[in-house]
């Protein structure tokens, strides 16, 4: 289904600028326009965007009032907000954020950084309400304790994405979400808890977020890195878990420790720690396998899809080499599971044959 952004602005040349570059640069994202604040607000009164761009000056009602207006309502808690200010933004920025708006863009607006801000933000807005259908589906509310970590730190989460505003990973959100759920899968089949599973459900789309810190002439480079260009690249852990590890939040202390730890072997042969075995935290050595399985068959930019088939082959040849072999039997017990997985948030039907490369593998394995 595709996310609406709601764009509020009283310039219409801007709002067609705004469209324009949106609908160009972001697929599966609509827009839904408006030169009114009030107009806007009868809109909000019976729907839903997934991401707000609101115009800080309008004669109408200021960005701002819009802001504490919308905000009364409890479906717009989670909705992101950027405010745009063509004003010094040192005088705007304090009441807006206590107004809650999510990040600011300064006018004129850039398109680039607008595009990577709207991404990122639309993500993590993905990311939550997937979070909160899979409890559904399976059959059971959410533990108090998550749902409540879940409200409170969403604006936590959006604030330490965004930061990195820049960012240009040539992820996609579906690769983020199948993983995610992949690793709940591993984590429940292993019998960790309930509260764990969720949390490792929200926390496992930030293992890539120290990419955000890898030049783009590196990150969407195609084909193959050369040396210096992959110890860059490696960096991406430690980045992940710098960025990560102040919080006082037990859902983004998990985040950082799956940023750091992804990237470990099992036999000590991983980056950036080259740890061994169990020394590697749990989470890391689950999201390893909900990781590397997702990204074989699935396409990449360096590689083609694998059959499944492979996949789960490669899984049991690196099981006691690059994975725990607990998370790969634990996978691999729940085939049909993984797939609906897969098919639910597929963007390419997978092959049914074992044609994939298999000189891609050092590529998907390592990045
Ligand atoms: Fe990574
Ligand atoms: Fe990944």
């Amino acid at each position: 289904m595709p996310q609406t952004i709601l764009l509020l602005d009283d310039e219409p040349d801007n709002i067609v600028l705004m469209e324009q570059t949106l609908q160009r640069k972001m697929r599966d994202v609509s827009t839904i326009s408006f030169v009114s604040p009030r107009e806007a607000l009868a809109w909000c009164a019976g729907n839903e965007p997934d991401l707000c761009l609101i115009d800080y000056r309008m004669p109408e009602m200021s960005g701002i009032e819009f802001m504490a207006q919308v905000r009364q309502n409890p479906r717009f808690y989670g909705i992101p907000i950027v405010m745009i200010t063509g004003v010094a933004p040192e005088d705007v920025r304090p009441a807006a954020l206590i107004g809650g708006a999510t990040e600011f863009l300064s006018k004129p607006i850039n398109p680039v950084e607008m595009v990577a801000r709207c991404r990122n933000l639309l993500m993590l807005r993905q990311t939550l309400r997937d979070q909160r259908r899979q409890a559904r589906r399976l059959g059971g509310e959410v533990s108090e304790a998550v749902r409540g970590i879940a409200l409170r730190e969403q604006e936590i989460i959006i604030g330490r994405l965004v930061r990195f505003s820049e960012a240009r990973d040539e992820e996609t959100g579906s690769h983020m979400r199948r993983m995610a759920f992949l690793s709940e899968l591993i984590a429940r089949e292993i019998g960790e808890s309930r509260e764990f599973c969720d949390m490792l459900l929200l926390a496992a789309p930030m293992h890539d977020i120290g990419k955000v810190g890898i030049p783009d002439r590196i990150l969407l480079k195609p084909g193959s890195l050369d040396p210096v260009e992959w110890e860059i690249m490696k960096t991406h852990a430690s980045i992940g878990f710098d960025v990560l590890k102040d919080s006082d939040s037990a859902l983004l202390k998990m985040g950082a420790e799956i940023a750091r730890s992804h990237h470990e072997k099992f036999d000590g042969q991983g980056y950036p720690q080259a740890l061994c075995g169990e020394s590697i935290p749990l989470v890391g050595r689950i999201v390893a396998v909900a990781d590397v399985f997702d990204a074989l068959v699935n396409e990449r930019p360096y590689k083609p899809a694998w059959a499944p088939g492979d996949a789960f082959d490669f899984l049991r040849r690196e099981r006691t080499k690059h994975f725990d072999p607990a998370c790969v039997d634990a996978l691999l017990k729940r085939i049909s599971e993984v797939m609906d997985i897969e098919n639910e948030f597929s963007e390419h039907q997978l092959p049914d044959d074992g044609s994939a490369s298999r000189s891609s593998l050092r590529e998907v394995s390592s990045r």
